[in-house]
């Protein structure tokens, strides 16, 4: 494997393994990688010849009050072990490479994908997720992109801004790789102390019985909502920022379960927000 700091260094190399007439696998990650990120590094080496992950903590993405500074960061370790899974290229570029002095172009995508949710409660948020992709899609150029459905929004968002903006990329999106106790895992999680790493375990634990609720027939989505922000709120640390119930694809809210459904949830514990979700397919 070999890392890469330039924009040149990686475009030479993408260029040799095109040439070869390689498949090239992308996902990008902001690094402190664990098995959620690796179920989708290990994805990709399955299905293309040559895999590129980059690694980059995006200050664009975050808001002012945000974790930016705070985030984990553990280069040695993800070196070690995307290097183990096969990996070909890791692409770890700093801030000034990618937001040099005078940057001003971003990509922001307009609608419903990006007013709710996430949007709503971290505005500027998904401006930097499709600016910084935009910018990595294009230096990569890849076949395929892996992202996880853990962030099913920024999945939707993704997936219309690649037929927005005709990117030619295939949008391969894995499921959510959880804790034995159901946690999902996330480079947040590190945040948490003993107590909220325990009170953490009730969003993950309302959802499965809010799919539960589901699976026995129940398809009224307020009813459903009721019954996961009850389950939340019955642990005092934790603050729901927001319960939804949404179609999958459009992200619009339901009144009644039916089609691709998704149950996203996203509540600070102390400080460290987690997001969570179930999505479920429905007659
Ligand atoms: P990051 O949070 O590092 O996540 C990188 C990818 O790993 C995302 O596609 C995310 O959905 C996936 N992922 C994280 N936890 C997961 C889990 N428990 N199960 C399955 N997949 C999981 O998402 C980002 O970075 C950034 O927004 C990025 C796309 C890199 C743009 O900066």
């Amino acid at each position: 494997m070999e890392e890469i700091h330039t924009i040149d260094h990686l475009r030479r190399k993408i260029k040799t393994a095109r040439q070869a007439g390689k498949l090239i696998g992308f996902v990008p990650t902001m690094g402190y990688l664990h098995a959620g990120h690796m179920s989708l590094v290990e994805r990709a080496c399955r299905e293309n010849d040559f895999v590129v992950v980059s690694i980059f903590v995006n200050p664009t993405q975050f808001g002012p009050n945000e974790d930016y500074d705070a985030y984990p960061r553990d280069e040695k370790h993800d070196l070690a072990i995307l290097r183990k899974a096969g990996v070909d290229l890791a692409f770890m570029p700093t801030a000034d490479l990618m937001y040099p002095d005078g940057y001003s172009t971003y990509v922001v995508q307009e609608g419903q994908l990006t007013a709710t949710l996430c949007g709503r409660s971290r505005p500027g948020h998904f401006r930097g997720v499709t600016t910084i992709v935009t910018k990595l899609f294009n230096m990569v150029q890849p076949d395929r992109a892996y992202f996880g459905q853990k962030d099913a929004q920024q999945v939707a968002v993704i997936r219309q801004m690649v037929r927005d903006l005709n990117f030619d990329i295939q949008v391969v999106v894995c499921p959510i790789v959880r804790e034995p106790d159901g946690l999902a895992m996330s480079s947040r999680n590190a945040y948490l102390d003993h107590s909220q790493r325990s009170d953490a375990l009730v969003l993950s634990k309302a959802l499965f019985e809010a799919r539960a609720a589901i699976e026995a027939g129940q398809r009224d989505a307020d009813k459903v909502r009721a019954l996961v922000r009850e389950r939340i709120s019955s642990v005092p640390a934790v603050q729901i920022d927001y319960v939804e119930i949404v179609d999958a694809d459009s992200l619009k809210p339901l009144k009644r379960l039916q089609g691709r459904v998704l149950i996203a949830v996203a509540a600070k514990i102390g400080l460290p927000r987690l997001i969570d979700n179930i999505q479920l397919t429905l007659d």
